[in-house]
């Protein structure tokens, strides 16, 4: 099929790319004339595994271009994927001023049957609004619009679209489903079903799935923090309940509060869309008021443990990406514990495997980047781990105590067992765990 994807930023890019993996034709839109000479060159601009692979493989045998001329791309395409930024406005709500945008502009250009898909995580009523825009200069038989969210996770998107648990496709056009399922077919060829409903229903799926998923993290968060102080271990009440069928093993790890481009600001437009109905979503604002102070949860660790010589500590940091496999550090938890640490007169030594350039070009010699995680530690007075690189899991127990001043550990990711930190000899303090003294 013959496919139109505008906007090439994380979504659009893996949409496009894994699209032209199944061998359809692929041609993605973006603005920016910089990026899309970097794309035509072969550059991959954001960092994703297996991504550089696919883009590679199917931009040489000619299946995925890049192109800034929306005609040009629309006159090519069956079906066009709108992928644009929702960026929260100052009331919490999405800003729909990009994909309403390209709406209008294709409203100009579209001149035979096209199907218009809202990929971006929009609120319910805006592929309506999308309708509407297109429907101002065209005739309503030349196009459908249809809503089909993603639900990739960064640092596994790929595998992610193309083995979907579920796709979900929000039409009232048989002429529209016909073609999505054609699209959609190769890549549930397990089983996994391709789910079609109305169109608003597809559209509060994606902020009910994101808005559920951010509930159990902050849940969690709040049984670790009673465990603390009560004297249970969160590990292993979290083993005890994932066991159960209905509650399920996945997405019960507590931690330092997530974070990232989708929870924060899904939960933070849900909440607002419940308002404009009129409907007070109590369960919402709990889970955003938890994460906000679980965010700091290292950083009041170390304040409750240094006292008011934290102004004299040198902390190292491990971690600053939101999430492992990322460069992204958007609504990332170690913003917050820097910003609170260096607050407090603190200095950072932080490394992190990919996001390191994205952080300093925020604070500059603020704080020191270090090339490697044990380069971090050199004359630090304890360690903080905020983010659960793989690399961080096995580490020279022996050679962070020599270049540790004190072997002590912060680590908002219980990325280590609490006994053989004992058996080590540090002080260990974790999250929803007994800490460990020296
Ligand atoms: C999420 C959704 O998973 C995805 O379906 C949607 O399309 C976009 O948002 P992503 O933001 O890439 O994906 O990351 P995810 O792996 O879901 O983690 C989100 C945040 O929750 C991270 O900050 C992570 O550290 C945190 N998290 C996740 C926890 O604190 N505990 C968990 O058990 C799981």
């Amino acid at each position: 099929m013959k496919i139109a994807v505008v906007g090439t930023g994380y979504v659009g890019l893996v949409t496009g790319t894994c699209f032209a993996e199944t061998g359809n034709d692929v041609i993605c839109v973006d603005i920016d004339s910089k990026k899309v000479e970097r794309m035509q060159r072969g550059e991959v601009p954001i960092y994703e595994p297996d991504l550089d692979v696919l883009f590679e493989r199917n931009q040489r045998q000619g299946r995925l271009k890049f192109t800034t001329n929306l005609k040009e791309a629309v006159d090519a395409s069956e079906i066009i994927f709108l992928a644009l930024p929702t960026p929260p406005g100052e009331d919490g709500s999405a800003d729909l001023k990009y994909i309403l945008g390209v709406a209008k502009d294709l409203s100009t250009i579209i001149t035979k049957y096209t199907v218009v898909i809202d990929k971006s995580t929009v609120p319910v009523g805006t592929a309506e609004r999308v309708h509407a825009a297109l429907a101002e200069n065209l005739d309503e038989s030349l196009f459908d619009v249809v809503s089909n969210p993603e639900f990739l996770r960064e640092g596994v998107a790929v595998d992610d679209f193309l083995k979907p648990d579920r796709v979900v496709i929000g039409t009232d056009s048989a002429k529209a489903e016909e073609k999505l399922r054609r699209l959609y077919e190769p890549f549930v060829r397990s089983g996994n079903p391709i789910i079609f409903m109305d169109v608003r229903s597809a559209e509060m799926t994606k902020y009910a799935a994101n808005s559920y998923l951010a509930t159990r993290i902050s849940f969690m968060n709040e049984i670790a923090n009673l465990c603390e102080k009560a004297g249970a271990d969160v590990d292993a009440v979290r083993r005890g309940m994932g066991s159960d069928s209905r509650i399920g093993k996945r997405f019960l790890f507590p931690g330092v509060g997530y974070g990232g481009s989708c929870f924060p600001k899904d939960v933070q437009a849900l909440a607002h869309t419940a308002g404009q109905h009129d409907y007070q979503f109590r369960i919402l604002n709990a889970v955003m008021d938890v994460n906000t102070k679980q965010r700091f949860r290292i950083a009041e660790k170390l304040e409750a443990h240094f006292g008011d010589d934290l102004g004299n500590k040198t902390i190292a940091l491990w971690g600053l990406a939101f999430k492992p496999n990322t460069d992204d550090i958007r609504e990332a938890p170690a913003l917050y514990t820097i910003d609170r640490l260096l607050e407090a007169g603190a200095k950072i030594r932080a490394f992190d495997p990919e996001a390191t350039e994205h952080v300093r070009s925020i604070y500059g010699d603020k704080v020191t980047f270090c090339e490697d995680q044990y380069q971090a530690l050199e004359g630090s007075d304890a360690l903080a781990i905020v983010t659960e690189w793989a690399v961080f899991r096995t580490p020279d127990y022996d050679k962070m105590k020599e270049l540790l001043k004190e072997p002590i550990i912060f680590d908002g990711r219980n990325l280590y067992d609490t006994d053989r930190m004992r058996e080590n000899g540090f002080h260990y303090d974790s999250i929803g765990r007994q800490a460990v003294e020296v």
